[in-house]
């Protein structure tokens, strides 16, 4: 008699589509892109993921790290996961192939494994950040936050209307670290009838809230009103909160991210380097320094900041209030009449002496947060000024990453 063949078992990799919030994180970071996306869902595709593991440590929410044992023959495919509402529970295994210790599954066989670091920047905190908390509050279990205040950052003639935004959680824990994000659920459906997804926004105020000792926390938020290639587009999140007024109620999910987070150690330095609403997380971990200013713990603050014009750089009039000892301001701008275009990585190439001097330390860390596309012409600035002191970039990225000090945060 014939024993029955051994069913192939795969360990399938899934994303919940529940606590997801399509930052897209994932789908940037696989390095053999295996994952994709349409209006619905983010979904990995069982027929190219090798289980590297590389998109688990930066998803902010852990949405990521779910796996179940499929019979390979069996694995949901792309189609099925993009029409996904929630995660379908775990199938009992046929016999032949139960009878495999789960770790001695592999994900996918026969697939290479990635570079050791396929990211640019770090996929742990810097040693001494603060434990985060993370997915306190899901799709299904949102906080209902009041609107403390909302105002425009930005000179009123210009066309960026970017509003802060205070929202306070009243007697209700809502933990936070500077460097975190939280998802706002804008109220009504979406073209296909389903309620919307969560929308991202970095958080613009320290742990110990907008107004220290309070509840609350702050936001920067861009009301959208073109699309990347500057065609009409009406964001639904951001005009929706620019919109809201003072006592409104406002679904919050999060808080998210476990990795861009500040150091907490004594004198440690940081380099911000940010364009447009990319400058919360900056703002957040500025306040904090400023706050314990008084203790001499501080180490040096760098600022590289981006804007098309001084009257559209949010927070530009409380940011040149700042002690010039405190932080070291550097503005890029790009449209200003009568001034060349500058970007953040020309003022990087500027301040050579002084980046090189703060990367030698290893106290220093560097957040870049903003648009996508400068992450290249920070790198490519950050290495140049590397090389010009005579030091090997490669070296000195590796070991920014490893060591959690180089973190990008890009939409
Ligand atoms: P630009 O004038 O070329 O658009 P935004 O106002 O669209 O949020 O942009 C913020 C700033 O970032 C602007 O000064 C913009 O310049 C600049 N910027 C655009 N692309 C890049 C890039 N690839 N690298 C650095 N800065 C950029």
């Amino acid at each position: 008699m014939n024993a029955p063949l051994p069913a192939e078992v795969l360990k399938q990799h899934l994303i919940d589509p529940e606590i997801c919030i399509r930052c897209n994180t994932c789908e940037e970071t696989c390095p053999i892109k295996a994952i994709t996306h349409d209006s619905n869902n983010y979904v990995v595709d069982p027929d190219i993921c090798n289980g590297c593991m590389a998109c688990v440590p930066p998803c902010p929410t852990g949405a990521i790290d779910n796996w179940r044992l499929m019979v390979r023959a069996e694995a949901y495919g792309v189609q099925e996961q993009l029409g996904w509402e929630e995660l379908p529970g775990e199938k009992a295994l046929p016999e032949t192939a139960a009878a495999l210790p789960a770790d001695d599954v592999p994900a996918v066989t026969g697939l290479a494994a990635p570079a050791p670091f396929s990211a640019p920047g770090a996929t742990v905190p810097p040693w001494s950040a603060a434990h985060p908390y993370v997915n306190l509050y899901t799709h299904k279990t949102p906080m209902t936050a009041t609107v403390v205040g909302n105002y425009r950052v930005t000179g009123a003639d210009t066309e960026s209307d970017i509003h802060h935004i205070v929202l306070d959680f009243g007697e209700l824990p809502f933990p936070v670290l500077e460097g975190q994000s939280i998802g706002i659920l804008p109220p009504g459906l979406d073209a296909q009838g389903r309620p919307h997804h969560a929308r991202q926004y970095s958080l613009a105020s320290p742990r110990d809230g907008e107004r220290a000792g309070y509840n609350n926390l702050s936001l920067t938020v861009k009301r959208v009103t073109e699309d990347h290639a500057g065609a009409a587009a009406h964001g639904v999140c951001s005009n929706y909160l620019c919109d809201l007024a003072k006592n409104d109620k406002v679904q919050v999910i999060g808080p998210f991210g476990h990795t861009f987070l500040m150091p907490n150690h004594p004198r440690a330095n940081l380099i911000m380097i940010c364009t447009g609403t990319g400058s919360a997380p900056m703002r957040a971990m500025t306040e904090r320094y400023r706050r314990r200013i008084d203790t001499g713990e501080n180490g040096r603050l760098l600022l590289f900041f981006g804007a098309r014009t001084e009257r559209e750089l949010p927070y530009f009039g409380p940011l040149m209030k700042l002690p010039r000892d405190f932080i070291d301001i550097n503005l890029a701008l790009s449209r200003e009449t009568g001034q060349p275009k500058r970007y953040v990585q020309d003022l990087i190439r500027e301040r050579a002496a002084s980046v090189r001097e703060l990367l030698a330390d290893r106290n220093t860390c560097i957040y870049v947060c903003g648009l996508k596309g400068m992450e290249v012409g920070v790198l490519d600035a950050l290495r140049d000024v590397t090389v010009q002191g005579g030091q090997d970039w490669s070296i000195l990225h590796d070991a920014l990453r490893r060591e959690g000090r180089l973190h990008f945060e890009t939409y």
